[in-house]
């Protein structure tokens, strides 16, 4: 088990009872996402921590894959989807880079609040691009560090070190789009909130 999985099966039961800390724009992610999904779709999601945004999107879409390196994560997931009766939705542990690909792709892939979670996130924006259809869409929200915190480049490695702190990359939301732009996809939606607030973005996969 690798330090992240160890931080965050720590952090599981705290975080699936933790407040939202700004409902409207949670509430409006959910919404600007919901625009982009149909019925008929096959939905991939990773990073999906306690389940609550996979559960809130399950009734618009045929089904969803979740995952998360985090086995308490997902076990809480599972619980939260039995008790509201939710049928459609998987919830795996695994990695991103773990996670083997079925031969049919996606047609969207959620990844919020995870990105600047991961160690390389060029590898993980083609390993998205690699999994969705022509036209499907990745949405994220993504706390862009660099933009304005950029000291915590410094300061994090200690944290982590310290077991403070999970793995946390530093890049701006310049670094985010370039990476998003450079492995084929288009922006389509992209919002942030509030100054230090994660930075919402729907990609299209150009094909
Ligand atoms: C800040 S939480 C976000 C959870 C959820 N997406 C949300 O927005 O509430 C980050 C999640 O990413 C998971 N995670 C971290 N690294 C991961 C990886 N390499 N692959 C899959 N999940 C990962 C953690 O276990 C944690 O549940």
């Amino acid at each position: 088990m690798d330090r992240s999985e160890k931080f965050w099966d720590r952090m599981a039961e705290r975080y699936s009872k933790r407040a939202i800390s700004d409902v409207a724009a949670y509430e409006r992610k959910l919404q600007v996402t919901r625009e982009y999904l149909r019925p008929e779709m096959e939905v991939f999601e990773f990073g999906c921590g306690t389940g609550s945004i996979a559960i809130a999107h399950a009734p618009y879409v045929r089904h969803i894959q979740a995952i998360d390196v985090s086995s308490n994560m997902i076990e809480i997931a599972r619980r939260k989807a039995d008790a509201g009766k939710v049928g459609n939705v998987r919830f795996e542990r695994s990695t991103l880079a773990e996670f083997r690909v079925p031969d049919q792709r996606f047609d969207a892939v959620l990844g919020l609040n995870v990105l600047h979670l991961l160690a390389d996130r060029d590898e993980a924006i083609a390993r998205v691009r690699a999994m969705l259809k022509p036209g499907g869409v990745f949405v994220t929200s993504t706390a862009c560090l660099g933009d304005s915190l950029k000291f915590l480049q410094v300061i994090a490695p200690i944290g982590r070190f310290l077991g403070l702190i999970p793995l946390v990359k530093v890049f701006s939301s310049r670094e985010l789009e370039h990476s998003l732009t450079a492995a084929g996809f288009e922006i389509v939606h992209q919002w942030q909130p509030a100054k230090y607030a994660a930075v919402f973005i729907v990609a299209k996969n150009a094909g």
